[in-house]
């Protein structure tokens, strides 16, 4: 019997007032420390494209990529619950392949649930995959994969039509049943109306304070790297320094035969010891 939050539970902090803490993981190390640092929502993102694989946005990602990090992640999760998501195109073809690759997340990868990108347009899927029986989160505004459509990452919502779309895009996959929605790079007063007027949870990322939650991508809130800091990113740490200083000091004492000290050799098995005296 899993141990790990619930659709439903997720959906009770809602009606509690409690905010949802959601974060990205793609191994097992991460979702350890992420679970054990009380994190309601680990989200294995295809945001692994940019953090893991260092490609400049989300479109590489296949469907094998994402199975195998949800089981990387999911075997170090005890309470938080799993999500993850539909990589580009795993899903778009038809319903077949999209109840297919949802198949294989939670099959294969264990996730509890998987999140797709899109508003209207991603409605119908949503709605038959949870027919299906498939927990879906959704996912609205700037939506990573559709890069090349938005042309770059872009802010979205921020006129009166561009805002109207996005509420549509958000009461849209609703109504499809999705049991949570991923707000991204929207106007503050846009998220707060959003998530005052669905009865599902908002979680934000880029979208203000007045969401159900919060998602951050991990290795920005830890500060992995120095030299990426969009405005919607707090760093909860600085490890960037420390990490590479640790590198260092490590080549620095293999060169001066520093390490391994004494304390880290083996030495062979002591033979058997004389007693000093048998009678
Ligand atoms: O891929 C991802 O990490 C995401 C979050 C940033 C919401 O979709």
């Amino acid at each position: 019997m899993s141990t790990q939050h619930s659709v439903l539970d997720l959906q009770s902090m809602k009606a509690d007032n409690r905010k949802i803490v959601m974060v990205t993981a793609y191994d097992y190390t991460m979702a350890r420390l992420a679970d054990a640092g009380g994190v309601d929502m680990v989200l294995v993102g295809d945001s692994l494209g940019m953090v893991i694989q260092g490609h400049e946005d989300t479109l590489p990602v296949t469907l094998d990529h994402m199975v195998y990090h949800t089981r990387c992640v999911a075997r170090g999760l005890k309470k938080a619950h799993l999500v993850a998501d539909m990589p580009f195109m795993s899903w778009q073809r038809s319903f077949d392949q999209a109840l297919a690759s949802s198949g294989r997340l939670i099959q294969e990868g264990r996730a509890q649930s998987v999140k797709l990108e899109g508003g209207q347009r991603a409605a119908e899927t949503i709605s038959k995959l949870v027919s299906a029986g498939i927990p879906v989160v959704g996912h609205v505004g700037l939506t990573p994969q559709s890069v090349h459509t938005m042309g770059g990452f872009r802010v979205q919502g921020r006129t009166d039509a561009g805002a109207q779309q996005v509420i549509a895009d958000a009461v849209a996959v609703e109504q499809a049943g999705a049991f949570c929605v991923v707000l991204e790079g929207i106007p503050g007063d846009v998220a707060a109306e959003i998530t005052q007027r669905l009865a599902v949870p908002t979680v934000g990322i880029g979208a203000g304070i007045h969401c159900d939650g919060q998602v951050l991508v991990c290795n920005d809130l830890l500060g992995m790297d120095g030299s990426f800091k969009p405005k919607f990113v707090k760093r909860f740490a600085e490890l960037e320094a420390p990490i590479t200083t640790a590198f260092e000091r490590y080549a620095e004492e293999v060169r001066s035969e520093t390490f391994p000290g004494p304390e880290h050799a083996f030495r062979r098995k002591a033979g058997p010891r004389r007693v000093a005296k048998l009678y």
